[in-house]
């Protein structure tokens, strides 16, 4: 059966979705206003080791035009790498809720990569998402969007156990405790945990791997660390969102936050 038929939402699918049926998915968002912060890294990472929890999870690509996750899993797939990791295209501007409310049905877990969007698209994300993750860099330029958008999010009523900031890219730990001391005086925290800047993660993500099947023992140990803290996340956000929560039409989304949130510090 041609991809699209029993999967409307779905433009175009990687592997063999295996589904649970009645399921409801738990939708994991992985998002934010800024590229190449790792949200498609953390995304694959999740993917890979909520496959290997044995849940039936699809890995949802909203990039139509970069389909940086769909064609990572294209590469897992002609690699041979377990577990599978299924992956889906989705086009975010064909759905209010972009799809997932119907594409959530027969899945444990939906892992969605969404593009840095900064717009209001990412409020609607994190409106239906039941856990919403921030990659972020250590560095002020990242964190000032950041800042701006889980106030966003606050305002949104977004509760703070559906959305959190993970940092990633991480060089040095001086720039860590820099960026949590800054993050602090917003009022804010990220996980506890970091994923550094390494070059092993990227060639593991060339290939089609996720970050916790790194070789090195020490990477592998950080990589499963942070996936263990957003999968705790996950579980304490209760069962998956009401279907009301992804009739989105009526609802109306806009950036609010004043400027000054996260404004720049005089010395640092
Ligand atoms: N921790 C890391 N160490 C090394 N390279 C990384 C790390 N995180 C991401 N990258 C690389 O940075 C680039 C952007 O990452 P990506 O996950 O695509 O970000 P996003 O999806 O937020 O745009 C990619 O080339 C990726 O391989
Ligand atoms: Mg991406």
């Amino acid at each position: 059966m041609p991809a699209g038929l029993k999967f409307p939402a779905f433009q175009a699918i990687v592997g063999d979705l295996v589904e649970t049926p009645g399921a409801v998915a738990k939708v994991i968002a992985f998002a934010g206003h800024k590229g190449g912060t790792g949200k498609s890294l953390l995304a694959q990472g999740f993917a890979v080791q909520a496959a290997r929890n044995s849940h039936s999870v699809v890995l949802v690509d909203l990039d139509i035009d970069q389909q940086t996750s769909f064609e990572w899993a294209q590469a897992r797939l002609l690699n041979k790498y377990k577990p599978k990791v299924c992956a889906a295209l989705i086009d975010p501007a064909a759905h209010s809720d972009f799809g997932l409310g119907t594409a959530r049905l027969g899945f444990d877990v939906m892992v969605v990569d969404a593009p840095g969007w900064s717009d209001e698209r990412t409020l609607r994300l994190a409106a239906i998402a039941d856990l919403m993750v921030l990659p972020a860099t250590p560095t002020v330029a990242d964190l000032r969007p950041t800042i701006r958008l889980m106030h966003e999010l606050k305002g949104q009523g977004i509760p703070d156990s559906r959305d959190v900031i993970a940092f990633n890219h991480v060089r040095a730990a001086r720039e860590l405790t820099f960026a949590r001391t800054y993050l602090k005086e917003a009022g804010l925290a990220a996980l506890p945990k970091s994923i550094r800047e390494l070059l092993g993660y990227r060639t593991l993500q060339n290939v089609g791997r996720g970050i916790t099947e790194a070789a090195v023992a020490t990477v592998k140990k950080e990589a499963k660390e942070m996936m263990v803290l957003i999968d705790k996340m996950l579980q304490e956000a209760g069962p998956p969102q009401t279907e009301e929560r992804f009739k989105l039409e009526e609802e109306r989304f806009s950036l609010t936050a004043s400027p000054s949130a996260g404004k720049p510090k005089k010395r640092r």
